[in-house]
């Protein structure tokens, strides 16, 4: 019985050390961690159950009978961050360069299954050279299985891919259709062909970095969420996620005991907005002072600047902030930030997370740029997720709700549950002067008149009461009251029950 126990140690050593000590310490040297490191950080303390050790792959082309490894490229199991259960896989690049055989392929189908049928996130470490090339198609056979859980998996369990290390050709799939993607700066990169094809195709000269690295991806393709300093930091962070995020789309958020009142007053706040509307302020400040604690996991912080989006806690339950940021194009609503946000309001929506949306908005971009690049879809993708959400919607006016961009944000015609506004807040079809230099054509001649027209309009309509009197705004709110109002908000909206007409699926447009 001893010597068949030792046995089973001694090839769980093996398995272990992947690919060797030597490529182990070549990954070290790099700045990067061990796939088994990178879970060990990522979970609970001693929670990892590893699945499927001891899988090898069934090629026999290329002399591949004679290197197996154990494990074949990829570790696979379950744990739990903070006690709740999560599935991982951590692509092992010191076997093969973590490339995918069919057999690796399907050990990550699995925890996709097991993860989809018990309720809970799957969180994948990517760090491969993309296709195994000696398996030919059964490789890509392997991805296509990848990429169907995805698709069912989507909007059933979160789905996050870390990025640390190289992600290239078959493996950039996967990720993009999780629900959110990371990557560690400087170690990792990603692009569907590499550098040497670019060169062939496009006789374009890159290098890994501006091609697909952390810095491409988090603020200008917008493709990930964002970028950590390094694979710990990454891994920290992923963990701090997960608490915000309940497991499936069959539970509520999860509940966090919290120190923070639900009434805390910021009196600071009542002097937020600027005297002149064209002055901005940081909508983070307004963010931060409202959610428990300041606590405020921001997604793409670096992408689409002039809208925020994250997720914070009201009263220990997690909520999906999104507000425009004055500090950034006047918090407009262009291409990027239509994207982003739409994205975001439909994980919400996806996962029961109420949303939160704080309004300064002068409208839409305007400019060839914007009409070419389509942000007429664009733009319309976010009206749609606004539009299509049944989650609680509470939306809070600070100043600016210009044209259809007031429709857009969260109104209470895109069926907000409660709409408030500041004191300050100016909805409006467009700001004074633009709808002055309309009205009175005819006055532009005479800027006198002009001024006093533009005045004149000022007063009567660049202040929330015209909506207040119609019902579009529920109330007109004190903004140091804004926790409490928002708390009490979304105590009323725990119990909402709203369900859109029986579809196959909605035809967003993509
Ligand atoms: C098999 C691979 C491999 C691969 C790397 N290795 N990529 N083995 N299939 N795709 C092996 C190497 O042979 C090497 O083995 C080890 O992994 C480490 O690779 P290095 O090249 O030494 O590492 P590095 O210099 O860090 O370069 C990393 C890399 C490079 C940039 C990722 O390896 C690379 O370009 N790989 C090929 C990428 C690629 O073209 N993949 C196929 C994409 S096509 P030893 O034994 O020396 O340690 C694809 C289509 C699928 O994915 C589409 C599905 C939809």
């Amino acid at each position: 019985m001893k010597d068949v126990i030792e046995a089973l140690e001694a090839r769980r050593e093996q398995a272990r050390l992947g690919g060797g000590q030597t490529r182990i310490d070549s990954q070290h040297a790099k700045g990067k961690l061990t796939a088994r490191e990178r879970i060990h950080v990522l979970l609970d303390e001693g929670s990892f159950e590893e699945y499927d050790m001891f899988v090898e792959h069934r090629c026999s082309d290329f002399d591949m009978q004679n290197q197996k490894i154990p494990g074949d490229g990829v570790v696979t199991g379950q744990g739990t961050i903070n006690g709740r259960l999560v599935y991982v896989f951590s692509k092992d690049f010191t076997v093969f360069g973590g490339s995918l055989s069919l057999a690796h392929a399907s050990k990550i189908v699995k925890v996709q299954q097991m993860a989809a049928r018990n309720g809970a996130p799957v969180i994948g470490l990517f760090d491969a050279g993309g296709a195994r090339i000696q398996e030919g198609v059964d490789s890509l056979a392997g991805y296509a299985d990848i990429f169907m859980e995805n698709v069912l998996s989507s909007g059933v369990i979160p789905q996050i891919s870390v990025i640390m290390g190289p992600c290239a050709g078959g493996d950039v799939y996967s990720p993009a259709m999780t629900d959110f993607i990371f990557m560690v700066k400087d170690t990792s990169y990603m692009y569907v062909t590499g550098p040497d094809v670019v060169k062939t195709v496009t006789n374009e000269e890159v290098t890994h970095e501006t091609l697909g690295g952390a810095s491409v991806h988090a603020k200008k393709s917008g493709v990930v969420d964002g970028a950590f300093e390094n694979d710990i930091e990454a891994l920290i962070q992923m963990r701090r996620l997960i608490d915000f995020l309940p497991a499936s789309n069959r539970e509520q958020p999860p509940v966090r005991p919290v120190h923070d009142v639900f009434d805390r007053q910021e009196m600071s706040l009542d002097t937020l907005i600027p005297p002149n509307p064209n002055t901005p302020y940081d909508m983070k400040e307004l963010i931060t002072k409202v959610v428990d604690e300041g606590d405020f996991f921001e997604i793409s912080p670096q992408f689409g600047g002039n809208i925020i989006c994250g997720f914070g806690r009201i009263e220990g339950s997690t909520v999906g902030v999104v507000a425009n940021q004055p500090m950034t194009l006047a918090g407009v609503l262009d291409i990027d930030a239509s994207r982003k946000a739409a994205r975001f309001v439909r994980f919400c929506d996806c996962f029961n997370i109420p949303l939160v949306t704080f309004v300064d908005v002068p409208g839409f971009m305007p400019g060839t740029k914007q009409e070419y690049g389509g942000l007429i879809k664009h733009g319309a993708k976010l009206l749609f997720a606004y539009a299509e959400a049944t989650v609680p919607k509470v939306t809070v006016i600070t100043r600016k709700a210009y044209g259809g961009a007031y429709d857009v944000m969260s109104s209470k015609h895109l069926r907000g549950d409660v709409n408030y506004a500041w004191p300050t807040a100016e909805i409006a079809v467009m700001g004074a002067k633009g709808a002055v230099e309309i009205i009175f054509r005819k006055e532009a001649g005479d800027p006198e008149k002009l001024a006093a027209r533009t005045k004149e309009y000022e007063q009567n309509f660049a202040n929330p009461y015209v909506a207040a009197k119609k019902g579009y705004l529920d109330d007109i709110i004190m903004p140091h009251n804004t926790r409490r109002r928002i708390s009490k908000a979304l105590r009323t909206l725990k119990n909402k029950k709203l369900t859109n007409p029986w579809k196959k699926h909605d035809n967003i447009p993509l």
